[in-house]
């Protein structure tokens, strides 16, 4: 198997950036973890995320990959240069990619984001923004109900149209014009996201940003995958992996097979 690409999520949030990773550089191979046993991640406190992040880039790096996207912008939030310091491989996360597209989007210059409780406490984005582009004014809203949604694969109906409604209401504000999806997981709702905040909002969904940066790396590297090889992906899940399966399946329009990893001591 040649070189894959490491890509971790807290559950299938990262099969957003997966999906597009596989559509922006089809020759590559992907080694794909979701810790959906210990999902959500959100809630927890940054010491218990950054332990977790940690132990899953170790269980990654025996398939020694060329880099590792962590694809989860609670993890990035808190582990993003704690990682990088700690592998020699290149390390992307998802942040600083979504607010490359938010400040590239934004004709008013009012951008909304919502994510977990942690990555909404972190500030990550308010300062990744601030610093780039301070002119531009920026709200946060956790919404904390989401990520459960995506997670058990319940498909738009009226109960999940309410809770998005309610969830999204103190960031409908006048100007806004851009909406950054800072959750991995909450392309899984775009429809219905869109649905409630209106025609004149864009979602800012950061996968195609994050692919857009590894592909730029691995070609700067000279690490692109050579077409000779076909690739290889291997999909492994700490939860159940007949779910893990059937969400992944869905979104990645392709059939899969998933392995479990059982942590060895509980620390969920
Ligand atoms: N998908 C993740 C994120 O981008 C984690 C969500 C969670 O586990 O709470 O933040």
């Amino acid at each position: 198997m040649q070189q894959a690409i490491a890509i971790l999520d807290s559950g299938v949030g990262g099969l957003t950036v997966a999906r597009e990773v596989m559509r922006q550089l089809p020759q590559e191979s992907i080694i794909y973890f979701g810790d959906s046993e210990r999902s959500p991640f959100g809630p927890r406190p940054a010491e218990e995320v950054m332990r977790f992040t940690k132990e899953i880039v170790h269980y990654l790096l025996q398939f020694k990959p060329k880099m590792i996207v962590i694809a989860c912008n609670t993890a990035t939030a808190v582990a993003l240069d704690e990682i990088r310091r700690s592998v020699d491989i290149p390390v992307v996360g998802v942040i600083h990619p979504g607010v490359r597209a938010a400040i590239k989007n934004t004709k008013t210059k009012r951008v909304g984001i919502i994510g977990t409780e942690g990555t909404v406490k972190s500030q990550a984005y308010d300062k990744a923004l601030k610093e780039i582009a301070p002119h531009i004014q920026v709200t946060s809203q956790a919404c904390p109900k989401f990520v459960p949604i995506v997670e058990s694969g319940i498909e738009e109906n009226e109960e999940v149209i309410e809770i998005v409604r309610e969830s999204l209401r103190p960031i409908q504000i006048d100007g806004l014009d851009s909406l950054i999806l800072g959750c991995t997981h909450y392309p899984f709702l775009t429809e219905t996201i869109a649905k409630v905040m209106g025609p004149n909002v864009e979602l800012i969904n950061s996968a195609e940003e994050t692919a857009r940066e590894v592909s730029a790396i691995l070609y700067h590297r000279g690490e692109l995958a050579k077409a000779t090889t076909p690739p290889q992906h291997k999909f492994v899940c700490s939860g159940e992996p007949q779910l893990f399966q059937q969400i992944a399946e869905r979104w990645l329009a392709r059939k899969i097979e998933v392995e479990r990893m059982i942590w060895e001591k509980t620390t969920s």
